[in-house]
């Protein structure tokens, strides 16, 4: 489907996240940090920004522009050959009602998200900001108005941060392609970018995230992309800066999986399968999946941004409405294991996931298997254990390999986790290997 000389894939990945990766068991948040980018200073002062962002752990994606209008998915003006004289006639469509980030803000916040970031600008070149530098946006356009300024108030009402995602890539703007070839061109596509990024990060008072996407087809060299940063750190000197302007900055962004590196990262992926409206796309996330994949960011210390992509108005689809919802309600009960988790060493179960705080084991069952509820390979010993949500003892039985958790309800009490909570004589750690090595053959 798409031209090989321009695979997507391969314009996701920065030579700085590739250059982190390592395999999930080797990988920590506590474990040492990698060079910052240039332009961080040390990386105490990036614990410091960053202790929200790891507290908060989950947070909303929204993907909104003009091809909201389309209804098609976010890349259509590119998948579908669109000539831009066609594709600008949406801005006289494209009116969302006002305030619809409102609802928005109060879904992600209901959810039990602690963060937002929403497209300023995506690949199509539309700007939904108030800007100098191009009449291709939402405040000359149809909406008349700054839709970015809306986002920032619907957040802050909520009491959630929030970022600014900005695509380099531009395929409306004369010199986005050209760029490449020619220096002139460049000259002026950069200083547009970096322009942009200095009204985005000047305008709104104090931004928590740049969430920089696709660096087609410059290098960081070629986009300037360190004195773009230090711009940005001079203008918001608590800002958390992603890796797609091609430089490592502060977090790493693995997209539609997840992947633990040994530098923080946010997961990010969409609840159906496309990040802007797509009317016909129901291949929705069930709330169980989500709770599943927030529990697996968490247990391995990272975040997991879940986006939304609203239709035209503003509106949510309803299928995004009812997931966060259930998914909400799952969260105010246990979003104190999400904010306030350590990462976890425990990871094997055919029907269970795992946070851990300090020396406690949550053991998450999502599809939970009866009365009795067997762990293999946890080293420490068991202390004490509970029911999560009402705090009824479990009895319990451990040998050298195994424990079981027995007398419990036969049914599950929730239907998308149900939880454990397993006191241990130390921070749980498992050893499966040793459950294949050691375990005795012989029947007596
Ligand atoms: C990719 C896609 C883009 C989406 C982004 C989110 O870069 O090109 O459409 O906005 O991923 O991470």
């Amino acid at each position: 489907m798409n031209n090989p000389s321009f695979p997507r894939r391969t314009l996701l990945k920065t030579a700085g996240a590739a250059a982190f990766l390592l395999p999930s068991s080797v990988a920590q948040t506590n474990a040492k940090q990698p060079d910052s980018g240039p332009t961080t200073s040390t990386v105490e002062d990036r614990n410091r920004r960053m202790q929200w962002w790891h507290q908060a752990r989950f947070g909303m994606f929204v993907h909104f522009g003009l091809y909201s209008v389309l209804g098609r998915h976010e890349w259509a003006m590119e998948e579908e050959g669109i000539p831009v004289a066609e594709y600008e006639l949406l801005a006289k469509q494209f009116n969302p009602k006002p305030h619809a980030a409102r609802a928005w803000a109060k879904l992600a916040k209901s959810a039990g998200m602690q963060y937002m970031v929403m497209t300023t600008k995506h690949h199509e070149g539309f700007c939904l900001f108030d800007t100098k530098l191009t009449n291709y946006c939402a405040p000359k356009q149809a909406a008349s108005r700054d839709l970015i300024a809306e986002y920032v108030e619907a957040a802050r009402s909520e009491g959630l941060r929030f970022g600014f995602y900005y695509s380099l890539m531009d395929w409306h703007h004369p010199d986005g392609a050209r760029c490449a070839t020619d220096e002139a061109a460049r000259r002026r596509f950069v200083d547009y970018i970096h322009g942009q990024v200095r009204e985005i990060c000047s305008n709104y008072g104090k931004v928590n995230v740049l969430w920089y996407d696709v660096n087609w087809p410059l290098t960081p060299e070629g986009w300037e992309s360190e004195k773009m940063n230090r711009m940005v750190r001079q203008l918001q000197p608590d800002i958390l800066i992603n890796n797609r302007s091609g430089i490592p900055e502060d977090f790493t962004t693995p997209e539609q999986h997840i992947q633990a590196y040994n530098a923080p990262w946010e997961a990010c992926m969409t609840m159906n399968d496309s990040w802007g409206y797509q009317r016909a796309d129901d291949d929705w996330k069930s709330p169980k999946t989500v709770v599943r994949n927030l529990l697996t960011c968490t247990r391995d210390g990272g975040n997991y941004l879940l986006n939304i992509g609203p239709k035209p108005d503003g509106t949510i689809p309803e299928p995004s409405v009812e997931v966060l919802t259930r998914v909400g309600k799952w969260m105010d009960a246990h979003g104190a294991l999400i904010h306030g988790a350590d990462p976890c060493e425990v990871k094997h179960s055919a029907f269970s996931n795992f946070t851990r705080q300090g020396n406690t084991l949550f053991i998450h069952a999502y599809f939970w298997p009866g009365e009795t509820l067997a762990l293999g390979g946890l080293q420490q010993k068991v202390v004490s254990a509970k029911m999560y949500r009402t705090g009824q003892t479990i009895k319990f039985e451990q040998d050298q390999f195994r424990v079981q958790f027995t007398g419990l309800p036969a049914s599950a009490p929730d239907p998308l986790a149900t939880v454990l909570a397993v006191e241990c004589d130390g921070p749980p750690t498992q050893d499966q290997t040793s459950i294949r090595m050691r375990r005795k053959r012989e029947s007596v």
